[in-house]
C-alpha cells in the first residue's frame, strides 16, 4: 500500500473517507459531501446509530452525483481529543475498512477538528501513521492468492490536506518507528522451525547496514563467560544459543553510560522436562516477543538516527526436552556467580536472563536497563491485554514509562515488588530457586528473581509482556498476530527523555 499526501481536493474516485465528531458534528469535507449527496451521510449515520465516536465508522456504497463508488464517514471521537491517537485510530479504522475489500484507492479528506492541538501537517501524518500500522499482514506462507483472507489489496491511500509537504516530512520519521515495529511483527509471527536462535541472530545482523554494531556470542565464549543460566536453558536443544548485543550510537557525548534493553528471545519453548499441555503451545513460538521488541526497537532508533546511544541485548535460545536437556532440581550456576536450582524448567525465561542482565550491567555501565520478556502466564490473569506489568526499582523510571505508554497507546501498569515476595525463592540447596514457594503471585515472584540480578544503583525497570506480544483479535492500528508491542513505547521513552539534541 503506497501512502501519499496532496492538496488536490478535486479527486473522489474510487473510495472517500471523511471525518465526523462526537455528537454528530460532519468535518466540512464531509458536510461538502452531504450536502452533494443530498443529506445522505446524515441519514447513513442516524440509520447506524453513528454519533461520531472515535474509530466508530458507517459506509454509503455507490452514492447518487457522485464518482465516489463509497463514501466511509469516520469517527474522531470528542472534538477535544482528537488529537494524535484519533488520528491514529482513524487511519486504522479507515485501512481496516479497506484492506482487504478490492478497493484500489482510498482518498482522505483529512480535515484537522478545529480545536486539536495538532497542526494540520501533523494530524495528516499521524492518519497515514495509523493507516500504515494497520495495512501490515503476515501472508508470505499463503500459496494461492485465492485463499488469503488477509491479503491486502488496498493499493493506494491518498491523503487530502493543506500541506502536503510537511506532511510528508512528519510521516518520513514515523514511517522509521513503523520499520521497526514490522520487524518485530515479521520475527514474532515466524515459526520456530524457521525461526531459532542463530536465524534470528542473523535478522539481528541485518540491523549492521543501519550503522548498528552487532556481536553475536556463541556458546563457546558464553561459557567461558559463566552464563550457565541461560546455557542450562539450551541444552536440551539441537540449536546452538546466542546471545546477541546491538549498539546504536548516535549521541554526540556519552558521559552516562548508554540506555540499555534486555529481550528474552525463547524461540520455543515447550516447557522443556516440565513439559507444557499439547493445547496452546503452539503459542510459544512468541515466546521470543522481548527479544523481538528489543531488536524492532533497535531498528527503529537506528532507522531515524535517533540522538542518543542505546544498547540491546538478546537472549537466544529454543526450551526442549531431550536426552541432554536440563532436569527439574539441578543446580546451576549464573554467570553472576549465584547459583539457581531450577525447579521447574518451564520458568525458563528468567534463567535466560538472568545471565543477559548481568553481562549488560558489566559490560556497559548502562544508565538504566529496562528488560522485555513474555515471562509469566499469570500476567494475563491480573491484567489480561490491556498493559504489561511493569515492576521497577526507579519511580522516575516507572513515571516516565507509564507515561510514555499512555500516550503511545502501549500501556503498562506498575505491580509491587518486595522482601516477602524475594523470601520466596529460597532454596535448600543453592542462592535461590527459578520458582517461588506455593506458585502464588507468580508474576512477581518471577520479578523478585531477576532483581537479584540487578546491581544496587542501576536503575531497572522489567516489563512483563506475555499478554502484549500477540494480538488475538484486531485492534485500532494492530492486526491480529504479531502486535511489535514495545517498540512504540520505548522509542518515545528514548526520543521525550533520553534523546541529545
Ligand atoms: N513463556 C512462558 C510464559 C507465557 C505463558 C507467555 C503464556 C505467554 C503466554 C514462561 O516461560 C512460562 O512457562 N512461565 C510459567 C512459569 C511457571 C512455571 C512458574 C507460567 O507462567 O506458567
Ligand atoms: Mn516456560
Ligand atoms: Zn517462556
Amino acid at each position: 500500500m503506497r501512502i501519499s499526501f496532496t492538496d488536490d481536493r478535486s479527486q473522489s474516485s474510487g473510495a472517500v473517507a471523511v471525518f465526523a465528531l462526537k455528537a454528530k458534528t460532519l468535518s466540512p469535507s464531509a458536510e461538502t459531501f452531504d450536502e452533494r449527496t443530498g443529506g445522505a451521510l446524515r441519514r447513513a449515520m442516524e440509520a447506524a446509530r453513528m454519533k461520531g465516536d472515535k474509530g466508530k465508522t458507517v459506509e454509503l456504497l455507490a452514492p447518487a452525483n457522485m464518482d465516489a463508488d463509497r463514501i466511509l464517514v469516520v469517527g474522531l471521537g470528542e472534538p477535544a481529543e482528537a488529537g494524535a491517537s484519533a488520528a491514529e485510530a482513524a487511519g486504522g479504522a479507515i485501512v481496516g475498512a479497506y484492506k482487504t475489500a478490492h478497493q484500489d484507492q482510498v482518498t482522505v479528506f483529512a480535515d484537522t477538528p478545529e480545536g486539536a492541538a495538532l497542526s494540520d501537517a501533523e494530524f495528516a501524518a499521524r492518519i497515514a501513521y495509523g493507516a500504515l500500522l494497520k495495512s501490515y499482514s503476515f501472508d508470505k506462507y499463503f500459496t494461492k492468492k485465492t485463499d488469503n483472507h488477509s491479503r491486502v489489496t488496498l493499493k493506494r491511500l491518498v491523503i487530502v490536506t493543506a500541506d502536503p509537504k510537511a506532511a510528508k516530512k512528519a510521516y518520513e520519521m514515523l514511517e522509521k518507528i513503523a520499520e521497526g515495529v514490522f520487524f518485530t511483527r515479521d520475527l514474532v509471527s515466524e515459526p520456530a522451525n524457521i525461526l531459532y536462535p542463530e536465524s534470528l541472530a542473523d535478522a539481528c545482523r541485518t540491523l549492521s547496514k543501519l550503522g548498528v554494531e552487532v556481536d553475536v556470542l556463541g556458546e563457546e565464549r558464553m561459557a567461558e563467560l559463566g552464563m550457565g543460566a541461560l546455557l542450562g536453558v539450551g541444552q536440551g536443544s539441537e540449536r546452538e544459543s546466542q546471545l546477541v548485543v546491538m549498539e546504536w550510537n548516535g549521541a554526540k557525548s556519552s558521559k552516562k553510560g548508554p540506555v540499555a534493553f534486555v529481550g528474552k528471545g525463547v524461540t520455543f519453548d515447550t516447557g522443556g522436562i516440565s513439559i507444557k499441555p499439547a493445547g496452546g503451545m503452539e503459542m510459544m513460538k512468541w515466546d521470543m516477543g522481548g527479544a523481538g521488541a528489543v531488536i524492532g526497537l533497535m531498528k527503529a532508533l537506528a532507522g531515524r538516527k535517533a540522538k542518543v546511544h542505546a544498547v540491546g541485548i538478546v537472549g537466544l535460545v529454543e526450551n526442549m526436552p531431550s536426552g541432554t536437556a536440563q532436569r527439574p532440581g539441578d543446580v546451576v550456576t549464573s554467570m553472576s556467580g549465584q547459583t539457581i536450582e531450577v525447579i521447574n524448567t518451564d520458568a525458563e525465561g528468567r534463567l535466560v536472563l538472568a545471565d543477559a542482565l548481568h553481562y549488560v550491567q558489566e559490560r556497559f555501565k548502562p544508565q538504566f536497563v529496562i528488560d522485555l520478556a513474555t515471562l509469566t502466564g499469570a500476567i494475563i490473569t491480573s491484567l489480561g491485554h490491556e498493559y504489561a506489568g511493569m515492576f521497577s526499582n526507579d519511580d522516575t523510571l516507572s513515571q516516565q514509562l507509564a507515561e510514555a505508554g499512555e500516550g503511545e497507546g502501549e500501556k503498562v501498569w506498575r505491580m509491587p515488588l518486595g522482601d516477602v515476595y524475594d523470601k520466596m525463592l529460597t532454596s535448600q540447596i543453592a542462592d535461590m530457586k527459578n520458582v517461588g514457594t506455593g506458585g502464588k503471585a507468580g508474576s512477581i515472584t518471577a520479578a523478585q528473581f531477576l532483581q537479584r540480578f540487578i546491581r544496587r544503583g542501576t536503575p531497572w525497570a522489567h516489563l512483563d509482556i506475555a499478554g502484549m506480544a500477540w494480538a488475538d483479535s484486531e485492534g485500532a492500528t494492530v492486526p491480529k498476530g504479531g502486535s511489535g508491542y514495545g517498540v512504540r513505547l520505548l522509542n518515545r521513552l528514548v526520543e521525550e527523555h533520553y534523546e541529545g539534541k
